[in-house]
């Protein structure tokens, strides 16, 4: 079954605060997603499972195959251009991601999958939509920390462009580990624009169209 991406609301928080203490036991104080929800620096996305196999089909259909600016924007809107709540709907989340815009760069702060959710591309389907969060607001690079012992992580960062660009010594206050500072190429340049379609379309071809409800297209 696909997994839908959509923005978080108020409702989410108790289960993307129980995604955040199991991915990262360690974090403390625990993020302020109330506070950040209506900050319009932040994107805060929720991969959610939907409580019914509601097809798909439109959301597949809708995939804009036009020049690859024009199909990025596009592309955009279709997974996030609708409304973060449908009250008719029901889902369960199981990843979130959040994403902060720092001057011209998009910094990824946090992003994880429920544990029994993981190795299912619901991590790559919230990175994916970071960065075509990034794309629209026009920001140069995103950018990001990770544990120099986060090998899946880091896996899923490099297929997307991410390169390792510094190293932050004993950034984890934990257990004093150090992480690397891993930043893509722009992410508005052609190359990594047609680098991320296909990725996008790969995406699609392998875990099937993005689970958007029926009455999401409809509004
Ligand atoms: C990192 C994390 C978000 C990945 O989410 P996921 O849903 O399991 O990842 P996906 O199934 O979407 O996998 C996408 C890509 O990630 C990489 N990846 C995921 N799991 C991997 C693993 N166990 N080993 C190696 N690579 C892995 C691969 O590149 C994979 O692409 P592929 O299937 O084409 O090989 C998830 O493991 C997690 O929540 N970890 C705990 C929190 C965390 O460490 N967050 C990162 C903080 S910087």
């Amino acid at each position: 079954m696909p997994y839908i991406l959509r923005k978080l609301n108020n409702s989410d928080i108790p289960s993307v605060s129980e995604i955040e203490r199991e991915a990262f036991p360690s974090l403390w104080p625990n993020s302020a997603f109330k506070s950040e929800i209506n900050n319009p620096k932040i994107k805060l996305l929720v991969a959610a499972q939907p409580s019914s196999e509601d097809s798909a089909e439109e959301e597949a259909s809708s995939v804009s195959e036009g020049p690859i600016p024009q199909r990025i924007i596009q592309n955009f809107r279709t997974f996030l251009g609708r409304p973060s709540t449908d009250p008719s709907m029901e889902d369960y989340p199981v990843g979130y991601v959040s994403t902060w815009l720092v001057f011209e760069e998009a910094h990824i702060t946090a992003i994880a999958v429920r544990k029994a959710y993981r190795g299912r591309g619901v991590g790559e389907l919230l990175l994916g939509g970071a960065i075509e969060f990034a794309m629209h607001q026009k920001s140069r690079v995103v950018t990001l920390e990770v544990r120099v012992s986060n090998d899946s992580a880091i896996a899923l960062y490099k297929k997307y462009g991410f390169k390792k660009v510094g190293l932050r010594k004993a950034y984890y206050s934990d257990n004093r580990e150090d992480a690397d500072i891993m930043t893509t190429d722009p992410i508005m340049s052609l190359a990594y624009q047609r680098r991320f379609m296909e990725l996008r379309h790969a995406y699609l071809k392998r875990h099937g169209p993005l689970g958007l409800p029926r009455s999401f297209a409809r509004v």
